[in-house]
């Protein structure tokens, strides 16, 4: 059997807004993440403007990883990190999304976790924005539907090329860029906001707008990608997609139908005007057919083509099955929804659990981009007890991801080129879905609860050990 190439990139991610908290401290200003509140499994979590005390917004403290980012740095790189994916909180960055010039403060910050991550030879992979838009821009811009907000992300992106030029070769522009094709709500209630948290909307969910503020979202992309490779010709830049691997959940030639359909239109299309240039001719007639009138002129088509990302991403937690036909039972803790699988265990949040759907994938998007591709989020959140003797005992994770890493040898072994593996929440961090904190995904515990009480010590799970070995032994030891 191939292996993995000597290089591969074995890690981990996190995002700033469920890792770091400080949401307020050295100049940062509020973000769209900053005023959702925590929720549960069954009550989901909502958009609260007025700070309300009866609330808790689980991005303030987060795990803290502002204060504490030496001390897991230092873990990761004990675990044999080569690489880090986390992101960048825009709002550290320009408090206010269009301030004249921006906070050295949040700028020193990132400059002193690159420094750390370098001491360890660790290669950062940086997305830009990952849910968390400065709450100015959604609030004064009315979000992406605004071209002005285009503006604003590039330069942005150029202030942290420039700035980080010399410590990040690795770029995401946006995290799960597809999440856009999510009605809004489909996280939140009371107002309604889009799973990328990038609009708050306070009536319903417009697709016209939607599917133009993720238009708005890839050409402030293309713009970026353009302007970066000339900051430093060696910026590798990457899509990030969330891919549902999609299941007929019966042979009926119809259910096979319908899912190829919502294949093309889901997974394909942000990654073809990502990475070909422009959108695939299925979803052009389908925004015709949903009524969206994409606003896109002629010099904004050539920036697509001529910003294309060099190397796919994608995150992948599970497969689901959909039919044309009736079935009672559904997957219920899923905001992708979908038809139980009666092939496949699910996690305590009713999220499918599907490793062979992950060299399905593989093979199924190199297939079509032909490009080197990084699996920049995978991972089982999971509640973790700490026993009696002080340590956690997390077979349950170590099991899932063998599965999952299993399979991305076999994919490596068809022929696929497979240049890195980042599991979710390397570190525990606030779920984005619920916002709890007993979803946890880390090898590393950390001693806080739901409503943010806690030491916020760290200690190492079972699933950190197996983890080194795995990365030593570059995925022959699992
Ligand atoms: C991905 C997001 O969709 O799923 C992450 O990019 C998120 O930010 C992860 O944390 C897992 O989802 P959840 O809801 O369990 O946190």
């Amino acid at each position: 059997m191939k292996q993995f190439r000597n290089d591969f990139l074995w890690g981990g991610a996190t995002a700033a807004n469920q890792v770091e908290g400080a949401y307020l401290e050295d100049g940062k200003g509020i973000s769209v993440a900053d005023v959702v509140t925590s929720g549960s499994h069954t009550s989901p979590r909502r958009i609260a403007l007025d700070q309300n005390e009866a609330y808790h917004y689980p991005s303030h403290t987060a795990v803290d990883f502002y204060h504490h980012y030496k001390e897991d740095i230092a873990l990761f790189a004990e675990m044999g990190f080569k690489a880090y994916r986390m992101s960048i909180s825009w709002a550290r960055i320009y408090p206010n999304g269009d301030d004249e010039a921006p906070n050295p403060k949040g700028l020193e910050f990132y400059h002193h976790v690159f420094a750390e991550l370098k001491k360890y030879n660790i290669e950062p992979v940086v997305t830009l924005s990952h849910s968390d838009i400065p709450l100015a821009i959604a609030l004064k811009y009315h979000g992406w539907i605004n071209k002005q907000v285009i503006d604003l992300y590039v330069r942005y992106a150029l202030t942290l090329f420039e700035n980080y030029k010399d410590e990040v070769r690795y770029w995401i522009p946006f995290n799960e860029i597809n999440d856009m094709f999510l009605p809004m709500s489909a996280l939140g209630q009371g107002a309604l906001i889009d799973p990328q948290a990038q609009f708050i909307h306070q009536q319903k969910d417009d697709p016209d707008e939607r599917f133009n503020a993720l238009n708005n979202m890839m050409i402030a992309s293309a713009r970026a990608v353009v302007r970066g490779r000339q900051i430093n010709p060696d910026f590798h830049f990457g899509t990030m997609i969330c891919h549902i691997t999609r299941y007929p959940r019966t042979c009926h030639p119809e259910d096979v139908l319908l899912v190829l359909k919502n294949d093309l239109f889901y997974n394909n299309t942000c990654a073809d005007v990502m990475l070909k240039g422009e959108y695939p001719f299925y979803a052009l007639n389908e925004f015709e057919k949903r009524g969206v009138r994409l606003q896109l002129n002629e010099e904004e088509k050539a920036i697509l083509k001529e910003g294309v990302c060099d190397y796919y991403t994608f995150s992948y937690y599970q497969s689901i099955s959909e039919s044309t036909q009736e079935f009672s039972e559904e997957t219920s803790g899923n905001i992708m929804g979908g038809i139980k699988n009666p092939y496949l265990q699910e996690t305590a949040w009713n999220w499918p659990i599907d490793p062979v759907g992950l060299c399905t994938t593989l093979l199924k998007v190199y297939d079509r981009y032909r490009v080197p591709i990084m699996i920049t989020e995978n991972g089982i959140g999971c509640v973790d007890q700490l026993s009696a003797d002080g340590k956690i005992h997390d077979d349950y994770r170590i099991a899932y991801l063998r599965d999952h890493i299993l399979e991305m040898n076999k994919a490596v072994d068809d022929g696929v080129d497979l240049i890195g593996y980042m599991a979710w929440g390397c570190l525990d961090l606030i779920s984005v879905s619920t916002g709890e904190m007993k979803k946890r995904y880390g090898f590393i515990y950390v001693d806080r609860d739901d409503e943010g009480r806690g030491s916020y010590a760290r200690i190492k799970k079972d699933s950190f050990a197996w983890y080194q070995q795995v990365i030593a032994s570059n995925g022959r030891q699992l």
